[in-house]
């Protein structure tokens, strides 16, 4: 029976407001994105990681010389302590990536001698020494699974193509580091989302940023967030050929499962970074390597198919993870990396919404609606 003193409950916090913001503004009725008022679109076109990181962080896009020092800054603080080394190779084989990312990340506080230097200007060295390294992780995680040692950073490369660099031990192709430019990019910022929500929590405390960044990693990690970028491209693999697609979709739908990829809390028409990485895929469909070229063909197959049944009618469009999986694949990257490099990107966005909260931190304690008994008596033990 409804109890009449219940207070409205929005569960997940849908549609609730929990402060304002000028890092990133999610349009989810019109399928817009801008990071620090700049559509993406733009962004992914003309801007490299450093640019947007520096725009995140900053609230302005730098002038030359403020380019020049972030990418100093971030290529100055690539290289990896030992000791993070080690946790890597002893985590490697018997640990998810992103487990390996998020206990590798959190120990970095360990070799930062500003960890408990709260002021701004400190927290500003941190999270571009944290964005740096985030990358070098998540390419040694790679390196190191693929049987190969620890490749010291080269401090010429730009962050991607460094990026690229330590993960395979050389420089990438033309191709396959503008697929990464743009990846990065499109996964640096969307404003409050569970993972930077999660970051904001554990900062709001005051903890430190390594501490805020951590939770951050750990509330990308689900299926319902980061990983669905994983689970869509393995669903693509299970669906084999193109024309498996419209019976596994169908039949997956009847059974009341969820197609990974699809759906957003916000969007509720085209994701525009889905649309950006669509694009990108055709056009890189002619001279991609038959797997990709099969990938495509079921992604464009199940998106069809989705959109027609889910889209208008449900507001199920496809998300930034759908086309995502045979985008990287294109570039070399292993599946086991999907949600551990978009961690990597993601970590500007977190860090830009972590020193914007603390310029006015308020402690977040929200209230639930408790529903058990109360005034129970206690019944020791041997007469329970
Ligand atoms: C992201 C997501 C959690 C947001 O959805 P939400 O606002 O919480 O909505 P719900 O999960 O409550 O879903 C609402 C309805 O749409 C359906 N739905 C949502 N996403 C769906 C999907 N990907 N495939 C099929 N049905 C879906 C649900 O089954 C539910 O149907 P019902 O009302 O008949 O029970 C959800 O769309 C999802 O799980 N998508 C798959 C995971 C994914 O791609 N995540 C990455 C997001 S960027």
């Amino acid at each position: 029976m409804a109890d009449a003193g219940m207070p409205q409950i929005s569960r997940g916090l849908e549609g609730v407001y929990v402060d304002e913001s000028s890092v990133g503004k999610v349009d989810g009725q019109e399928g817009r994105l801008y990071y620090r008022g700049y559509p993406i679109a733009q962004l992914s076109d003309n801007s490299d990681f450093e640019e947007t990181a520096y725009l995140l962080l900053n609230g302005q896009l730098p002038d030359r010389q403020q380019l020049e020092s972030i990418t100093k800054q971030l290529a100055e603080s690539r290289d990896l302590p030992k000791g993070i080394v080690d946790i890597i190779k002893e985590m490697n084989s018997k640990a998810d990536p992103m487990d390996i990312l998020r206990t590798a990340t959190s120990a970095l506080s360990a070799y930062d001698t500003e960890v408990q230097d709260a002021s701004p200007e400190a927290n500003m060295r941190k999270s571009i020494r944290i964005i740096s390294r985030m990358s070098s992780i998540v390419a040694t995680i790679g390196s190191v699974a693929a049987g190969r040692e620890y490749v010291a950073p080269d401090k010429s490369l730009g962050h991607v193509e460094n990026f690229l660099y330590m993960l395979n031990g050389a420089r990438p192709s033309k191709e396959s580091l503008d697929i990464m430019r743009v990846m990065f990019i499109i996964h640096a910022e969307h404003s409050s989302n569970a993972s930077t929500f999660g970051t904001l929590v554990a900062g709001s405390t005051l903890a430190d940023i390594y501490s805020a960044i951590t939770a951050g990693i750990s509330v990308l990690k689900g299926p319902l967030h980061g990983g669905a970028d994983e689970a869509s491209v393995r669903m693509m693999r299970a669906i084999g050929k193109p024309e498996n697609t419209e019976s596994y979709i169908e039949s997956a739908l009847a059974g009341k499962q969820k197609i990974m990829g699809f759906g957003h809390r916000v969007y509720k028409t085209y994701d525009p970074r889905a649309r950006i990485i669509k694009e990108y895929l055709i056009r890189l469909q002619d001279h991609s390597s038959e797997e990709v070229r099969t990938l495509t063909a079921i992604a464009l197959r199940a998106e069809k198919l989705m959109v027609e049944k889910l889209g208008q009618s449900h507001g199920i469009w496809p998300n930034v993870d759908f086309f995502a999986g045979p985008v990287y694949i294109a570039a070399g990257i292993p599946v086991e990396l999907f949600t551990p490099i978009f961690a990597a990107s993601r970590s500007s966005g977190w860090c830009a919404h972590m020193l914007e909260y603390w310029k006015n931190n308020r402690l977040f304690r929200p209230l639930e609606y408790y529903t058990g008994k109360i005034d129970l008596e206690y019944v020791p033990i041997d007469k329970r």
